[in-house]
């Protein structure tokens, strides 16, 4: 055997026998190193002959190459050995059950919102949001609410003062938003009819007793096309609560009413049974209203660029917190924010039963008690 074959096969074992990423760079240093074992042979090709220098350089630089495969292969061969050490020690056994002292929980205003978004996603609906902090045009301008309307004020609305470094001036104040209904002007600024939405939301408004919180959630909903009805919201509606109560023959009545920013406007009420111990959803002779709704003013339309003469729709609005307080019997609204652990133990739902049409809404099974 040549040399350099027995410095080939040499080096080829010291390769074979590395066990780790240093071992192995070790190795490739003593070989192919400015002073490696390789590198110094050719070094004597100046010396040689014209023709054995050819041929002997061809040979290094074949064995060169050869080496430099068999070190890169087993570069990758111990780096995959260390990946899969690694993912042995940290395996997660899935089938485990969760410890239920340690699982979190899923607040009802949450459970609420994926069934109801759940419901309409059905429906064809798309989910729209909208900022908080919202300006005066969007709040009330745009919605038929000029200044100075008198429904501003039944809104007893937060206003902010839009420049820290000036007085307050209500001419430009914001307002932290006193519905949703900003999102309807919103979503017609950026998308033509056919049109159809719903926008869940926090909302804010300076009232607190047991069903009035200064946050509070609601959900808009609007639909903008050329023959929408009020067939079409009474419809749609009622859809909804028979779905979202889980209730089949669920009655329900709609009462006349005012927003400045649907005309006509209707308030939707449902049918309950009222005892000092519980309420029914569904049975009974009681009323409970559970959304504004009405026909798009065609001013609210114009004013978010659509042609009040060749488009027409409905919206509404319902309080997010109060259907969760109907429909999971929960008494108090403030407790839904006071962060209390016991509360959220007793009234939350466990993670890992979502809601969706398919698998069951509400999954009662999931809940937490
Ligand atoms: N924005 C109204 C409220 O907060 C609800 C509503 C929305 C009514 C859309 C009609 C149409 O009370």
């Amino acid at each position: 055997m040549s040399d350099i074959e027995v410095i080939k096969k040499e080096i080829e074992e010291q390769i074979a026998k590395a066990e780790d990423a240093k071992a192995l760079d070790d190795v490739r240093v003593l070989a192919l190193g400015k002073k490696g074992r390789v590198t110094e042979l050719l070094k004597t090709l100046g010396a040689m002959p014209m023709e054995e220098r050819i041929e002997f350089g061809k040979k290094i630089n074949v064995v060169k190459a050869e080496l430099e495969t068999l070190i890169a292969n087993k570069k990758q061969e111990l780096e995959t050995k260390l990946l899969n050490e690694k993912l042995k020690k940290e395996v997660i056994d899935v089938t485990l059950p969760c410890r239920p002292e340690v699982q979190g929980r899923i607040h009802p205003v949450s459970k609420v919102y994926e069934e109801i978004v759940a419901i309409f996603a059905e429906m064809g609906f798309s989910v729209a949001e909208g900022p908080d902090i919202e300006d005066q045009f969007h709040n009330f301008n745009a919605l038929n609410m000029p200044p100075n309307h008198p429904a501003r004020q039944m809104q007893d609305t937060f206003y902010i003062n839009s420049d820290a470094t000036k007085e307050f001036d209500m001419d430009t104040a914001c307002v932290v938003r006193t519905h949703t209904s900003g999102v309807q002007i919103r979503t017609m600024e950026k998308q033509q009819p056919p049109i159809r939405i719903i926008a869940p939301g926090r909302t804010y408004r300076s009232d607190y007793d047991a069903t009035h919180t200064p946050m509070f959630h609601q959900v808009e909903g609007l639909v903008i096309d050329k023959k929408t009805t009020m067939a079409d919201l009474k419809g749609c509606l009622y859809d909804f609560m028979k779905a979202f109560f889980e209730v089949d023959d669920l009655p329900v009545r709609y009462r006349p009413s005012y927003f400045p920013f649907t005309e006509p406007s209707a308030e939707m009420d449902i049918g309950c049974l009222k005892t000092k111990e519980e309420l029914k959803i569904g049975a009974g002779t009681d009323w409970l209203e559970v959304l504004g709704c009405g026909m798009v003013h065609p001013n609210v339309l114009r004013a978010g660029g659509i042609d009040p003469d060749e488009y027409q729709g409905f919206a509404f609005g319902m309080g997010t917190d109060r259907l969760a307080m109907l429909k999971y019997g929960i008494p108090d609204l403030r407790t839904f924010f006071e962060s209390d652990i016991r509360w959220i133990k007793y009234y939350g739902f466990t993670p890992l039963d979502f809601s969706s049409m398919t698998s069951g809404l509400s999954n009662n099974g999931g809940l937490a008690r």
